[in-house]
């Protein structure tokens, strides 16, 4: 049995295969553009692994995974592959208009092909699991309950809103076609592999070198935090379980304001690796311009998939950020390697205004 995962060098993806083969005998062919956000160098532990298929390709790049799936007969597709970054998607939202959109469509197309022409019992296994967030719903009142899978989409970043019209069209393919797919809305992901893009990684890479810790505005935007190992959890048990057509909303029952989230890393950076001068890291923090049209609040009630099919996250924020944290200080070369000239030039394009 073969699985075929989308955007496998990613952050969540390459998690997600790492964890997969380390408890399934069932092959992964792992398909990934290796977009800047793509790093190979996550898949390392796995390069003598014949369980693992790496291939180098464009989800959109319609014969290739056409015969892929010929090839390799999976009985699931997990689709990670996007452009995943709120602020990119803000400077140049062409990339996410074709990834997440018209990549989600051609391989939507590629999958139906290949799912129509199935044995009945193959055919009727088969899945199609497709990973999206929490930010399709738009953003919440102080307060307002969390999103529920009935919360109306109301997306407002390009980023969100192409994540949005990816989760109609795979809504569509099931409803239009029968293609059995499930679809999951996640909230704001931290762990190892994350790209030093993003808020956790970003404090933790600027605080050991001596940089600014950007907070947006007033910093008291509110998000949900969930571990990446549960994540990657809750994917596997709505794959194994998740009824045909549904959406599952997936949480950490851990709503905190950025300011907090950039406090605790200060205090665990100066637990585990103190500043010289003996001063806090929260020295170092930098109110910044705010970003234009941001959401001030996420939360997700992730209820359902806690009633039907039994999930819960495993960590607490305590214990995952401690392990995030610690995983980073254990990892300088891969943190070196990530911040090439390319994400020196975004660091310098996002935060020059200050
Ligand atoms: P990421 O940006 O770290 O990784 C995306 C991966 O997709 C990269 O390896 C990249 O090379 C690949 N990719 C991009 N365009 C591609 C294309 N056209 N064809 C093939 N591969 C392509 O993203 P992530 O944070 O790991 O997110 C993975 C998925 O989970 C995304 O769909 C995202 O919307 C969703 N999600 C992310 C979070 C989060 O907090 N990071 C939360 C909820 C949902
Ligand atoms: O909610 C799920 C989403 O979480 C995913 O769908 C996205 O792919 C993922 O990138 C993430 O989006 P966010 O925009 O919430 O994540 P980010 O890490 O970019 O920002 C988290 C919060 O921190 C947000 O309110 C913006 C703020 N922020 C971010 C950066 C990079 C700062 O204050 N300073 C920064 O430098």
């Amino acid at each position: 049995m073969t699985i075929l995962v989308t955007g496998g060098a990613g952050f969540i993806g390459s998690n997600f295969v790492l964890d997969w083969l380390a408890g399934s005998d069932e092959a992964v062919v792992n398909l990934d553009a290796l977009t800047y956000a793509g790093n190979v160098h996550n898949l390392d532990s796995l390069r003598d692994n014949p369980r693992h298929i790496f291939v180098h390709g464009d989800i959109g790049d319609a014969a290739l995974v056409g015969r892929l799936l010929a090839e390799h007969q999976p009985r699931a597709v997990l689709h990670f592959a996007a452009e995943s970054h709120v602020d990119r998607s803000i400077h140049g939202p062409g990339a996410f208009v074709q990834t997440n959109i018209v990549g989600t469509f051609q391989l939507l197309e590629a999958i139906r092909t290949y799912w129509g022409a199935l044995e009945p019992e193959a055919k009727a296994a088969f899945r199609l699991l497709h990973v999206s967030t929490d930010e399709v719903f738009g953003s919440l009142a102080k307060d307002a309950p969390a999103f529920t899978e009935t919360h109306p989409y109301e997306p407002n970043s390009p980023y969100s809103a192409s994540k949005a019209a990816s989760d109609h069209l795979v809504r569509a393919y099931h409803h239009t076609y029968g293609l059995p797919v499930l679809t999951t809305n996640c909230s704001n992901n931290y762990g190892p592999l994350h790209f030093p893009e993003k808020l956790i990684p970003l404090m933790i890479v600027n605080a050991q070198a001596g940089k600014p810790l950007p907070v947006y505005g007033d910093g008291q935007q509110i998000r949900d935090w969930l571990y990446v190992k549960d994540h990657c959890s809750a994917i596997r048990c709505v794959l194994a379980h998740g009824r045909l057509g549904e959406t599952y909303n997936v949480g950490g029952w851990n709503e905190m304001p950025n300011l907090d989230i950039v406090h605790t890393v200060c205090d665990l950076l100066d637990e585990l690796k103190p500043r010289a001068d003996g001063s806090s890291y929260r020295a170092q923090i930098a109110f910044v311009t705010d970003r234009p049209g941001h959401d001030r609040r996420y939360a997700i009630d992730a209820n359902k998939i806690h009633r039907e099919l039994g999930w819960r996250p495993a960590e607490t924020f305590a214990s995952g950020i401690r392990k995030t944290v610690q995983w980073y200080l254990d990892n300088p070369q891969w943190v070196a390697q990530v911040q090439s000239g390319a994400y020196r030039d975004w660091v310098a394009k996002q935060y020059a205004a200050g």
